[in-house]
């Protein structure tokens, strides 16, 4: 179940309550849980994944990209799998946890595991988003967030883009004041 907390003491784990907190940075925010089918799948709970893998597992969310395709004209998505044995996984979770925007949306599904977005609100507040499977994130272009695992360092997202040119952080100079 998803939670958010605030650096204004703030915390709720309502979907609803999430939703509109988050609506005031633009952010969208949804459950859909996982497909029926996909619940019990043996792919979807091992931790490494080899590439064919990684494309059967994803074939099982097809539904989820076609209406993306429709109603937010996704163009593509792959699915990315960490846990504690990834290499350089640590390298690369530096790379998306201090504060940063993108010059395109980012756009997320979480099919397993879990892990916590930050966000830079105007007012200079900060929110912990923590979330898990069936979790669906629309985070805009330009929109100062952060990304970290939980402790258990394991996650299954799949990716949607519209345009993979603009994926990559730029880092802001605000600091994290949550955790
Ligand atoms: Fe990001």
């Amino acid at each position: 179940m998803a939670t958010i907390s605030t650096t204004s003491g703030y915390a709720t784990d309502d979907t609803v309550a999430i939703n509109r907190y988050l609506e005031s940075i633009e952010v969208f925010f949804s459950n859909w849980p996982i497909p029926a089918a996909m619940e019990a799948s043996k792919l979807r709970k091992t931790p490494s994944l080899d590439e064919l893998e990684k494309k059967n597992l994803l074939e099982g969310f097809e539904e989820i990209f076609l209406r993306l395709q429709k109603e937010m004209g996704m163009k593509s998505r792959d699915l990315i799998v960490l846990h504690p044995g990834t290499p350089g996984l640590s390298e690369m979770l530096d790379r998306f946890s201090p504060c940063h925007t993108h010059d395109d949306e980012e756009v997320r599904y979480i099919i397993d595991g879990e892990g916590e977005f930050g966000f830079v609100l105007p007012t200079g507040e900060q929110a912990l988003l923590k979330i898990g499977p069936g979790d669906f994130i629309r985070i805009p272009k330009n929109t100062e967030h952060w990304f970290v695992l939980t402790e258990k360092r394991c996650i299954k997202a799949i990716r949607y883009f519209s345009d993979t040119a603009g994926w990559v952080p730029k880092y802001t100079s605000t600091k994290v004041k949550i955790s």
